[in-house]
């Protein structure tokens, strides 16, 4: 018997936190960076990965993915056409977390249990973390019928495609509303909120509830990704600690 704990238990332990995105990093020195963010007490690193199809912009894919060598665990964002098909490359090339955008696939259910038979290529028995993201304009009540098969429910506070877009509002209602869903539901679901996440909103932020806030070109910004880390994260750990 492992006494490894499932990702969403060990989620767990150190939520709320922030899951730091990739994008704007300078990667030139990225080494030194993500010993700045670690030793920050950063958990999470966020790969923004966009074919140009689903969305504008054309980022990044696995090869980029498994070559970052990290103790961080890999929260791989798929903002791509037809995921199911790639799912077993994202997982093969390291991915930890893995979070689909629910416009994007034509079988969420389908895509979901199969993320659910696939095996985590780091720690196999650790599992892989399964995520549905949603855009801003996507209703709610679509991740309804697939709370049975997902851990993490991101909501987009942007639309898919930059970073250093600003925060869309309505994202506040949405967090209450999830929460409100997975209470009558009776599932404990991890809930993500990403996108336009800055040290001016953090504050704000941290009040509405969500377990994982991503963050990515307010912590790479050229210049200290450490410290921009930290601070996120103490705020994070008062305004939960102010909830108390
Ligand atoms: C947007 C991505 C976000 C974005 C976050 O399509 O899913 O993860 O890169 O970047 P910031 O924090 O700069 O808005
Ligand atoms: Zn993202």
């Amino acid at each position: 018997m492992s006494n490894i704990a499932p990702l969403n238990l060990h989620l767990r332990t150190f939520c709320p936190t922030i899951s730091v995105g990739v994008l704007t990093a300078d990667w030139m020195k990225l080494d030194v960076d993500l010993l700045q963010i670690e030793q920050a007490g950063v958990k999470l690193l966020h790969f923004d990965v966009m074919d140009g199809r689903f969305c504008p912009m054309l980022t990044l894919g696995p090869p980029l993915i498994k070559s970052i060598k990290t103790s961080l665990l890999k929260d791989v964002h798929l903002m791509i056409e037809d995921p199911l098909s790639q799912l077993e490359t994202f997982v093969s090339a390291g991915a930890d977390m893995i979070t689909v955008n629910v416009e994007s696939c034509r079988h969420p259910h389908r895509v979901l249990q199969a993320l659910g038979k696939m095996t985590n290529a780091n720690v196999p028995e650790r599992g892989l973390l399964r995520g549905i993201a949603l855009n801003p304009g996507t209703p709610l009540n679509v991740v309804e019928p697939l709370l049975d098969e997902t851990d993490m429910v991101f909501l987009l506070a942007v639309n898919p495609g930059w970073s250093g877009q600003s925060f869309v509002p309505d994202a506040a209602r949405r967090i209450a509303a999830l929460l409100e869903m997975s209470r009558q539901r009776k599932k404990d679901i991890l809930i993500g909120l990403d996108g336009g996440v800055t040290r001016k909103n953090i504050d704000e932020i941290a009040r509405m509830g969500a377990d994982v806030i991503v963050t990515g070109s307010a912590v790479f910004d050229g210049k200290a990704a450490g410290e921009n880390a930290a601070f996120m994260l103490k705020t994070i750990a008062e305004a939960r600690k102010s909830r108390l």
